[in-house]
């Protein structure tokens, strides 16, 4: 007898999403078990055994898992079909990696920078999942001078979308030909969130670059290209 497990979790064990997003995919109908449509939580299945589709796909259970880095070039979207045809995140591991692997979060279309990407759904859940606050660092372009009151309510919280953000390091690194260079850290994954942030503040951001996840740096990662992640760094999250 295989595994008994939950059907989310099966789903994730597939490698197509994390289990949060699994549970999304049931509650829309697009998971079936052996042939039958299943749209309530919780139902459980064996490995090996039970025949689990996702949109008509048979979804197998590898027990590979792939970790990598990404550095996302500006113009590539995170998700793993883009209904306007862009190019994705995808795209740029798909010739070396064979496993299914799907982005960890996710940045802006036109945000450079760091994305984890594994077949892992429960270590997808840990590096995303609030509870967990994982730190994530960004350089920011700002237009207009930055000043040192709009820096304080960075670091306090400003409001977006009407909820107040969570306090947030920030440090103004340069200032030239009108623009201010700034690094800032934020422990939530919040739509635009950063973007949003500096808008609230009177100084939109002109570019954006995601440097760190966690114990995840960028480094000297080339654009467009991939490395897979020491055991260091894939341990950092799997004990949180
Ligand atoms: N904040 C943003 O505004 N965009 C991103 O892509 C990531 C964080």
């Amino acid at each position: 007898m295989g595994e008994i497990v939950r059907l989310q979790k099966y789903i994730a064990m597939s490698g197509v999403a994390s289990r949060r997003a699994a549970e999304q995919m049931i509650a829309e109908g697009r998971v079936s078990v052996n042939g039958k449509k299943v749209t309530e939580q919780g139902v459980k299945v064996e490995v090996g055994n039970d025949k689990v589709e996702l949109d008509g796909n048979l979804l197998k259970v590898s027990s590979k898992k792939i970790y990598i880095a990404l550095n996302k070039p500006a113009g590539y979207v995170t998700t793993v079909n883009d209904q306007f045809g862009r190019p994705t995140v995808m795209d740029l591991v798909s010739k070396e990696i064979h496993e299914r692997v799907f982005p960890v979060g996710r940045l802006d279309y036109e945000t450079e920078g760091l994305i984890l990407m594994t077949n892992d759904g429960d270590w997808a859940n840990k590096v995303t999942h609030p509870r967990f606050e994982s730190s994530k660092r960004y350089y920011a372009v700002l237009k207009g001078v930055l000043t040192i009151a709009s820096l304080n309510k960075i670091r306090r919280g400003v409001y977006i979308d009407g909820k107040k953000t969570s306090p947030a390091q920030c440090e103004i690194m340069e200032i030239e030909s009108g623009m201010t260079l700034v690094e800032i850290v934020i422990h939530e994954g919040r739509n635009r969130q950063v973007r949003k942030m500096f808008e609230a503040v009177g100084n939109p951001v002109k570019a954006l670059r995601r440097v760190s996840i966690g114990n995840v740096e960028l480094g000297n990662l080339p654009e467009g290209r991939w490395r897979y992640l020491t055991s260091g760094e894939i341990g950092y999250f799997m004990n949180k």
